[in-house]
Parts: C-alpha cells; structure tokens; sequence
C-alpha cells in the first residue's frame, strides 16, 4: 500500500470504529487492524473521516448586480481545505442572455488549473429559453452538472412559476436535482421601498425586509410545484422553523424534498446587523440571519433530519470598497452585496457545538458534512464515505484542539470573518485528496491545479417514492412521457 493511516477512530456516515486504512493509487484498498505502508500517518487519538463535501459555495462568480467574489477557484479551494473539505461544487450562474453552455465552458476556464481539490459546479438557470430547456440543460447533465439552482428572488435572477415547472421537469427527465433560493422577491422589494422611502437604510433593516414569511410563502411554493410534477427539489439555506417545517412535512408525506440550513443561522442573530457603523453589513445575507428561538429549532431540524446538508453559503464579498462597500459608506442595505464567507468553518462550528455540544452525533456530523451531498449531488461512493475503492478523500481530525477564530487564519481573500473571535474545539490537521496530502500539519502542501473537475453522475434518491398529482397522472401520462 502507498499509504496507511494508523490507529485512528474512523466514522462514516453509518459507523464508528478503530481500524487502520490503506490507501493505493488515490483509493481506499484496505480496511483493517495492523496494516502497514510505504508511507503512514499516525492518527492516534484523532478521528479519521471523510474528507468534507461543501456543497453550496459562490467562488469566482459575479452577483447578480455585477460584483465579483473575492475568492476563486484557488483561494477558495485553499480555504475550503483548511476546513476540512477535499470536494467542493460552487455555482456556475447563467445571467440572462448567457448561453448554459457559454457559462459552462467559462466556470472551466476559471476553476482549470486553479483547484488544491475536486470540484464540480451547480448550474444557476436565470434564462430559461427554449433553447436552454431543449438541449443546454440535458448537454450540461451530459457533461456531468447533474443539479441545477433557482432563484424565485433577486431581479436579475428570478424565474416565474411556469419557468421553475420546465425546469423541474427537464431535471426530473434526466435524473436532476434542482436546487432553489426561495423567498418571495414581492413582499422584499415592497417593504425595501417603504424602509428607503422612510429613510430606514442602515444593514439592520435587511433583515426586516425579508421576513419569515417571505421565505415560508416561497418554500411552501417551491415544494408545491416540485410535489406538482413529482420533481425532486432541494431548499438552500433554510433559515426559519415555518420554512424547515415545510420541508419536514414534504418529507414526512413522501416527496422527494431535501432542506439544506448554513452555520449562520445557527451562530448569527440579527442582533449582529445592529453593530456600530456599517459594521453590521458583514453580518447581511439573503435569507438574513434571525434569532436564538430560531436557531434551537435549526438545531433540532437538524437531529431530527430534516435537513440532508450543512452548508456555508461561503459568499465572499469584502468589508471594503471591492465588496459590501463600493457604493459608498452610507449605501443602503439595498446596494450591499448580500453574503458573507464561511467555507473553512463550517465543518469546525458544526463540530465544535454540534458534536461536542452533544446536539448532534459523530456519524450525523458525517452525513451532514459529507456522505449526504455525494448522494444528492452525484458522487456516491466515490467520494462521501470511507469504503473500499472509494476516492481516499479523508480528514483526521484532533477533536481536542481548541482555536480561536481569527480572519488570518482563513487562508481565503476575506479581510473580514462573521465568526471573528469564537473558540472552538475540534479541527480538521490532515486532509488527504485521492490519497494526497493537500493539509499537513496545518500547512498546505499541495499545488493549486492538482484538484479535478468530477463530472457528477445521477443524484441518489432511494428512500424517497415521490407522491402522484392526480390531475397529471395517469390522465396525462406526465410520469411516463418524461420518464428517462
Ligand atoms: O446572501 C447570500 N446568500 N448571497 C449569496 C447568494 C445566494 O443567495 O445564495
Ligand atoms: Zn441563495
Ligand atoms: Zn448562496
Ligand atoms: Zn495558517
């Protein structure tokens, strides 16, 4: 074997147990007591996982107004890895009159020769022509971007109710997963207009412009289109009880409805906007952050599965003039880039009060980090878990380090952290990709280029049957004439 990680815990997302693993040719061959290597790694004392999966990440993307993220596919990659992560899969995003394959070929000029790990990318469908829905769209699944997102706000973004439909049904065709932004752009922009009108500008009065209910009334829309046309759909960023309420109920009826929620929401009060100055901007993010009622119940959404992934939303837009201040600094919360970064801990904060807090286990951390994306995003069981033959995308793990947050410590383009000064224990030392070490003794050690596009395969859906519209099935065969 050309690599044996020795005396460590290993979890996955099913299973803890102590055992050695041998690594030959990037893959995992052996699984075993007392094995031995050309090279080894001592992980006594540390927990030997799966390398993390970040599944929801904007890296080397233009928002919708114009503004470039700070990270690319190098930085952010970078970050990523200190995190524990040896996969990612940002957005490739269509602006509207953007050919599907045109923003394809430009995400791989961006990310070709710039990634220390594997990605993939999520298509944004922001124009959904024919022409897309025809044959861009089944190209892209082709070429191996099996999940696609939406936005139902954001004017440069939104899709109406009869485009989502075309877009669930072209993914339900092809075996997709559609992933979806929902808040109603209505409620937002008319409370915006009357706060600005009203001369109520500062980054507090984000939050006040996208209420609960506008992320409930989308949610309850989105599952209900997705339920309409028996399409699989998964919610980004669920940020209130009413909305993982909706997904827990869609679940419980059958419906291939997935929720996904950020260490925002769990971390982050709106009492955050509320700092001195425009400091409260770094703290800004669509869906906003909420209160500590809020995030006891995320935290119980998560123990009880509501939610499939944990994701950053690692959106990176400086606390300067290239970022949430370049209109100025007294823009309103209606010119600040919403976002904030969070790539490099999302798995340490989940660890930290998740795991250690006792709020959630080992193996749930595991599926929630990890194994859970590769099924829905099509890369199981080549990465996700630790199995024979599988990619050997692991992390190990010292669940006794205690660290202090600082932005330095990030290794991404970011002058700023949201999580600036929080002490967490449990940190990710190791993070081996295909077998390579990318993080060594809290160093980098590989070169950007190495990481590889991996051109997904069909998302996992077992376990979900998916419910019946009357109205479509069997009286139109809707089922049948877009069976694969
Ligand atoms: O505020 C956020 N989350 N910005 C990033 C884009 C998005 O909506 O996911
Ligand atoms: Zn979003
Ligand atoms: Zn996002
Ligand atoms: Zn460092």
């Amino acid at each position: 074997m050309d690599l044996v990680i020795r005396n460590g815990t290993v979890a996955t997302a099913s299973d803890t147990f102590k055992a050695d693993i041998g690594i030959t040719g990037g893959r995992v061959t052996a699984i075993a007591e007392s094995l031995s290597g050309e090279r080894e790694i001592d992980a006594t004392g540390k927990l030997v996982l799966p390398g993390g999966i970040e599944a929801h990440c904007h890296i080397a993307q233009e928002s919708a107004t114009g503004g470039m993220t700070a990270d690319d596919y190098r930085s952010g990659s970078i970050s990523a890895a200190f995190g524990g992560n040896s996969c990612f899969v940002p957005f490739a995003a269509q602006h509207r009159g953007m050919g599907v394959i045109e923003t394809l070929d430009l995400y791989d000029s961006r990310a070709e020769g710039a990634s220390v790990i594997d990605y993939g990318y999520h298509l944004i469908v922001a124009d959904p022509t024919e022409k897309a829905l025809a044959e861009e769209l089944p190209q892209a699944f082709a070429r191996g971007v099996t999940s696609f997102k939406v936005f139902m706000t954001y004017d440069l973004m939104k899709i109406d109710d009869g485009q989502f439909l075309d877009i669930l049904s072209v993914a339900k065709r092809h075996g997709a997963l559609t992933m979806v932004h929902a808040e109603n752009s209505g409620i937002i922009k008319w409370i915006s207009d009357r706060l600005v009108a009203a001369g109520h500008t500062q980054p507090r009065y984000h939050a006040i412009s996208h209420p609960a209910a506008a992320e409930a009334e989308a949610i309850n829309r989105a599952i209900t289109l997705a339920r309409f046309v028996d399409a699989p759909l998964l919610i980004v960023h669920v940020s209130t009880p009413e909305g993982a309420g909706l997904v827990a109920k869609a679940r419980l009826d059958g419906a291939k409805i997935f929720g996904e929620t950020c260490p925002q929401y769990l971390f982050l009060t709106k009492e955050d906007l509320d700092r001195p100055g425009m400091e409260g901007a770094k703290f800004m993010c669509s869906p906003p952050v909420r209160d500590t009622a809020t995030q006891e119940a995320l935290w119980r959404h998560l123990q009880a599965g509501t939610f499939s992934v944990f994701s950053s939303d690692h959106a990176p837009y400086r606390f300067d003039a290239s970022g949430k201040l370049s209109k100025g600094p007294d823009a309103s919360f209606k010119q600040i880039a919403n976002g904030m970064p969070g790539i490099a801990l999302r798995l340490p904060l989940l660890f930290s009060e998740g795991v250690r807090g006792g709020r959630i286990t080992l193996n749930q951390f595991v599926a929630l980090g990890s194994t859970n994306a590769a099924k829905l995003y099509g890369m199981h069981p080549q990465k996700g878990t630790i199995a024979i033959g599988a990619d050997a995308d692991i992390a190990i793990w010292d669940p006794e380090e205690t660290r202090t947050v600082t932005v330095e410590d990030q290794h991404d383009n970011m002058d700023y952290t949201p999580f600036e000064g929080r002490q967490v224990t449990g940190w990710p030392v190791t993070v081996l990709s295909r077998g390579e070490a990318v993080i060594e003794g809290g160093k980098l050690v590989a070169e950007p280029g190495r990481g590889r596009f991996v051109a997904r395969a069909r998302p996992d859906f077992t376990g979900h049957p998916g419910t019946r519209t009357p109205e479509l099935d069997p009286g139109w065969n809707f089922g049948a004439e877009i069976a694969p």
